[in-house]
Parts: structure tokens; C-alpha cells; sequence
């Protein structure tokens, strides 16, 4: 059996890249008859950025009835809550005191703070917590307490997956005694969806405020996010470069390899920019449609989410607990189990 390991954070509501970089290939995976999934929503990750307490929870549920209307079987995959676990936070404080601070030093979401602070005069470490400093052990934590071997994202967390194998390295050469605690766990990328582009061709990410939404919003708000992706100002009979084009690359992470050829052909052949932009709609709406119904269904049901959510916290905690018993033993503390 292969372990299958992934989670979103719950800030703001899921984008297309959330789907097309983690969603749809998890769920690809969790099909697959030697895959154990296991899928989360990453809560405690949202207390970093987040101080609005009901947006966290709004999020958590739009996310959740999500991961269910793209095609989650809570049946099949172990689907829970981060913050259902409270072994989680608690293997991350045994892993934060063997991780090295020069390793948090390099991670990319705090050299990037760090870089843009440098590059305004400030003190390097203005408005950077301790939570965004030690994020990447948190990640870790939630990896090595299943024993994942592989996680479905896109590229923007490979550099925290590599940051969970140096830690459970470390971890397994100081306390293992010849025994491994931790598989150490490797990214799965999607090559053509690794970094989804928003509407300005930038990574498509909430900070950057360029999202194309999931569901939210219903088909009008996709049209209108789609008149909003950016173009060159060719005009309609002017021939188009397709592949220097992002409205082309999200019209290719989601049509089949004939349809991607045949809509490069036509842009080659001077197709108008607002047609091209129709065409990228009725692809998406068709795909997104029938899932955006069960997600509205989804989300005015919050109790039948909360059963499954809670369902999965008790399948996820049982393997959770054993783990954790041994490894409170390898390192002295108290055995609980
Ligand atoms: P988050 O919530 O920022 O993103 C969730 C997933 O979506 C992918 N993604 C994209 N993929 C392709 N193109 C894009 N434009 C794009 N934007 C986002 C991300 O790569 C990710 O796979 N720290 C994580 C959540 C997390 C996690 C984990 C993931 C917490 N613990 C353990 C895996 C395993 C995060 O903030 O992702």
C-alpha cells in the first residue's frame, strides 16, 4: 500500500490552482486500489496568516465540501481536520527541537518576508511570527505522524516536503537506534499543473489576489474572473502565440490533448481573444458544473460535514496515537499508551 498524504490551507475560498495542483490529483490517487489517502484540512496552518476567526471557518467548510464534491470518497480516504489531532502539535514540538534554525532560515515563505523587509529598510524580522518562522515543521509534522509516502502539490511546497525529509532524517538518526520512525515522504507533481497561472500570469495564489474560484460565485463569477485573465492586444484575425499565452495553459490543464491542439491551431489562426476567453469558460463550466451543484447541497448541509469531518478525526487519531507513544518513548518522555 502506498501512502497518499496531502492538505489545503483554510484561509479564503479553494482557486483553481488549489484543484488543478492538489485536489484533482489526490483524488486521481485516492482511486487507485494500492493508494491509502489520506486528506486534511490544515486549520492550525491557517492561524499563521489569519487572525479572522470566521473566515477560518467559513473556509474550513467551503474547503471541506470541496475536497467532497470533487469526488472524495470519506469511505475510502481518511478525510480530516488538522485540529482534530492533537498528537499533530505535538510531534511538531518534538521535531522543532531537533530542526536546525538555519534550515527555517531558508525556507521560502520567511525569506520572502525577510527579502521584502531588507528591501524597505526594516528590520528584517518585522511582522514575522514564530508561526510563519517554524510553518514548514508544522508541515512536517503532518506528513511523518502518517507516514505518508507520497504528496500530491503543486511546486510552490516542494521545498517544505524536502524540509520533512531532512527533519525525519534527522529525527530517525538520533532517537531510531537502527530503527526508521519516519518514512521519508516524497512530492508528486503534476508537471503541466505544477504552477497554475492567475489571471495576471503570475502563480495563481490568494495572495496575489489573481484567483479564478471553484465554485463560489456560481458560473457568473467564473465568467466574470475569466474576462478579467490578461492578454496581448491582438486583434481578432491577427495570428496569437499560444504557448506564451496563460489563458492557453489554463485552457490546457483542464481539455484533453486534441482539444488543447485544436484550440492552439485556432489561436494561431487569429482567433479573438473574447472568443478564445468564451471557449475557456464553456470548458471550465462543463467540468466545474456538476460539482459545483453537490457543493451547494454540500454547504447547506454543515452537520452531515461534521459527522464525516469527525469520522475521519477518530480513523486518522488511531494511527496517530500508537506513533506518538513511541515516539514520547524514543526520546524519554513519558510512555502513554
Ligand atoms: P495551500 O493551501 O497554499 O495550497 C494547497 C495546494 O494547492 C497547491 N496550489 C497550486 N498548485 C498549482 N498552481 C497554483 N497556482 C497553486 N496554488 C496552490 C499548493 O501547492 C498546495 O498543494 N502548507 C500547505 C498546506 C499543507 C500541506 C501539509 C500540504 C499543510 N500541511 C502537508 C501537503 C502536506 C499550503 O499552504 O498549501
Amino acid at each position: 500500500q502506498t501512502r497518499v498524504l496531502t492538505g489545503i490551507t483554510t484561509t479564503g475560498t479553494p482557486h483553481l490552482g488549489n484543484y488543478a495542483g492538489a485536489i484533482r490529483p489526490a483524488i486521481a490517487a485516492s482511486q487507485r486500489a494500492d493508494v491509502d489517502a489520506f486528506f486534511f484540512l490544515a486549520d492550525y496552518h491557517a492561524l499563521i496568516k489569519c487572525d479572522d476567526p470566521a473566515r477560518i471557518e467559513r473556509s474550513r467548510q467551503a474547503l471541506a465540501a470541496t475536497w467532497l464534491a470533487s469526488g472524495l470518497d470519506p469511505n475510502r480516504v481518511t478525510f480530516y481536520r488538522q485540529s482534530d489531532i492533537p498528537e499533530i502539535p505535538e510531534l511538531t514540538w518534538l521535531l522543532t527541537c531537533v530542526t536546525a534554525k538555519g534550515l527555517m532560515n531558508r525556507a521560502h515563505a520567511y525569506k520572502a518576508a525577510a527579502d521584502a523587509n531588507t528591501a524597505a529598510a526594516r528590520d528584517v524580522d518585522d511582522g514575522v511570527t514564530m508561526g510563519l518562522f517554524s510553518y514548514p515543521i508544522l508541515m512536517a509534522a503532518d506528513i511523518l505522524m502518517f507516514n505518508a509516502h507520497q504528496v500530491p502539490v503543486g511546486r510552490d511546497q516542494v521545498q517544505h516536503i524536502e524540509m520533512a525529509r531532512d527533519i525525519a532524517s534527522r529525527f530517525n538518526h538520533l532517537f531510531g537506534q537502527g530503527r526508521e520512525f519516519f518514512v521519508l515522504p516524497e512530492a508528486v507533481i503534476e508537471e503541466q499543473v505544477a504552477v497554475l497561472p492567475g489571471l495576471d500570469g503570475r502563480k495563481m495564489s490568494k495572495s496575489y489576489d489573481n484567483t479564478i474560484p471553484l465554485f463560489d460565485g456560481g458560473a457568473k463569477a467564473l465568467k466574470e474572473a475569466i474576462a478579467r485573465v490578461v492578454t496581448d492586444s491582438k486583434l481578432p484575425g491577427e495570428p496569437k502565440d499560444a504557448e506564451g499565452s496563460h489563458l492557453y495553459t489554463l485552457y490546457s490543464a483542464f481539455a484533453s490533448a486534441e482539444q488543447t491542439a485544436g484550440f492552439r491551431t485556432d489561436l494561431q489562426a487569429g482567433l479573438g481573444w473574447g472568443e478564445a476567453k468564451t471557449r475557456l469558460f464553456e470548458l471550465l463550466d462543463g467540468h466545474l458544473a456538476p460539482m459545483r451543484a453537490r457543493y451547494e447541497e454540500l454547504m447547506a448541509r454543515p452537520a452531515e460535514l461534521e459527522e464525516i469531518l469527525m469520522n475521519g478525526a477518530a480513523k486518522a487519531r488511531a494511527q496517530a496515537a500508537p506513533l506518538l507513544a513511541e515516539l514520547r518513548n524514543a526520546v524519554g518522555l513519558r510512555r502513554m499508551v
